[in-house]
């Protein structure tokens, strides 16, 4: 193998590296709609994915993607209002976010991902 080749190859490897991990993080903050269970509707699936993308693009404007789990239901139900309000979601997006994060909080991300976390010790 000549060195250019092998260079390639590096740099190949650590660029995937960094790709995986990256989404690997954002799976755990924001776990996508086909890890979740309980989610057979078309229709809700496709709301739940369109909340998911409002929650991983307008509602990391201000700060990073917040780790769904990081909070409790009744904590969120007094977050959701006010950040919903920040990041200019209308009232069926504010909805349909809504439903997403009970959706994770209710059927959780796959059981691998959830032993991830807690590997981690911290989210
Ligand atoms: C206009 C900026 C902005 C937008 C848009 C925004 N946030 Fe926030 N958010 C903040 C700020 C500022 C804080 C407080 C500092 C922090 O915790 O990072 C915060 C805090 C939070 C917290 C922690 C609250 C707590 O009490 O610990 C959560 C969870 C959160 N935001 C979720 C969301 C969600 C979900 C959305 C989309 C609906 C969103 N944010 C959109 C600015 C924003």
């Amino acid at each position: 193998m000549t060195l250019q080749q092998h260079f390639c190859q590096c740099v190949w490897l650590i660029g995937a590296m960094a790709g995986l991990s990256g989404c690997l993080s954002l799976e755990r903050a924001a776990p996508p709609v086909e890890q979740l269970k309980g989610t057979e509707g078309v229709a809700e699936r496709l709301n739940l994915a369109m909340a998911r993308d409002i929650y991983i693009t307008r509602c990391a404007q201000c700060h990073e993607v917040k780790p769904v789990t990081e909070h409790s239901l009744p904590e969120w139900e007094a977050i959701l209002p006010k950040e919903a309000e920040k990041a200019h979601l209308n009232a069926a997006e504010a909805e349909s976010v809504r439903a997403y994060v009970l959706q994770v909080l209710r059927n959780g991300p796959a059981p691998e991902v959830k032993a991830l976390d807690k590997g981690k010790g911290q989210l």
